[in-house]
């Protein structure tokens, strides 16, 4: 059962350029370390190009992730029970879903997206593979509270945020982010969420810039897509990727590294980079158990048990929404 929404969430002027993506881009680079928010990483090249990353050799998270999933099914149904509306924050992605809604039996589905496209795709997917279950995909930025389909208003609501993208959030979004989803899903909800774990800093490297180059080609594409769609002049190729642990963070960071001293035009903007300076492109945080813990509480949420693949890469942790308290 599918049912469609028709959300305008794109603002673009009369050239077409998207607003909020312009004003991130020129604000960002006035900036003295240059950024660009992670997000616009993602127009469709990128996010087939991270559908790519997820099957290179060095990329293990969505492997490592993929392994709790099959590997514990019996216990989130134990600790999940049945006839929850899932609610995931992200389309769903083609393995990892059905491997969850297969193990809980629940009593909807409903993915949240902000792109219309990837979300249709993965609902009808969902739907066909899972015959009589409703599925009711909407069509949202999850960082904003969403009201949830009239259909599962009643039912106790299980919240799916896979993939460790929590981790592409700085602690003060992540924590915005998470009391979001809390007023999203309700009192007696509960949250599955995939966390990375800090682990050797050479692992982590590679991960993130794999001897194939598709990670680089991911990085750069955010360059190539600013050049398109803001009508700039970078030039792509005296940029290169790199891949930084930031120890005192705890996270990857992805930078694009000027090869040469550059200036170039952005939207009528003129901006320069010297030789060897960067543009910071997007944050992986990793955690401990300890740290991961500390987040969730800070957004409202109590842990209540966590799975490591048998390699203890990663993690996923299952949190209820905590109940407020004034009292110790
Ligand atoms: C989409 C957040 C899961 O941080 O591992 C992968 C994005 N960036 N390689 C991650 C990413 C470069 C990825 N997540």
């Amino acid at each position: 059962m599918i049912e469609k929404r028709g959300l305008q969430i794109v603002d673009r002027d009369d050239d077409g350029v998207d607003r909020a993506f312009r004003a991130d881009v020129l604000t960002g680079l006035r900036e003295p370390q240059k950024a660009v928010p992670a997000r616009w990483l993602y127009d469709d090249a990128g996010s087939r190009l991270f559908e790519d990353i997820t099957r290179i050799p060095e990329y293990y998270p969505t492997r490592a992730e993929t392994e709790i999933l099959e590997a514990q099914s019996t216990e989130f149904a134990e600790q999940v029970g049945s006839g929850r509306a899932v609610v995931e924050f992200g389309s769903g992605s083609s393995v990892k879903t059905p491997l969850l809604l297969r193990a809980i039996e629940p009593a909807a589905y409903v993915p949240l997206d902000i792109s219309g496209d990837f979300l249709r795709m993965a609902a009808e997917d969902l739907a066909r593979k899972f015959p009589g279950l409703p599925v009711h995909p909407v069509e949202a930025d999850f960082m904003r509270e969403v009201a949830l389909p009239g259909a599962v208003a009643d039912m106790p609501k299980l919240g799916f945020f896979p993939g460790s993208t929590i981790g592409n959030m700085v602690p003060r979004t992540a924590v915005d982010l998470l009391r979001t989803m809390r007023a999203t899903l309700g009192e007696k909800s509960k949250l599955l969420i995939g966390m990375d774990l800090v682990k050797d800093r050479a692992v982590l490297e590679a991960a993130y810039d794999d001897a194939a180059g598709v990670t680089a080609q991911f990085n750069l594409n955010l360059a190539r897509r600013i050049n398109r769609e803001l009508g700039g002049t970078i030039p792509v190729d005296d940029l290169r990727h790199e891949a930084r642990w930031n120890d005192s963070f705890a996270r990857i960071e992805m930078h694009l590294v000027a090869r040469r001293d550059m200036t170039f035009e952005i939207a009528g903007e003129w901006f320069s980079l010297a030789r060897g300076e960067t543009i910071h492109t997007e944050n992986s945080h990793k955690f401990k158990r300890r740290s991961a813990n500390m987040l969730l509480l800070a957004g409202g949420w109590t842990p209540v048990r966590r799975w490591l693949d048998s390699r203890r890469r990663f993690s996923l942790i299952l949190a209820e929404a905590t109940i407020a308290r004034s009292a110790p």
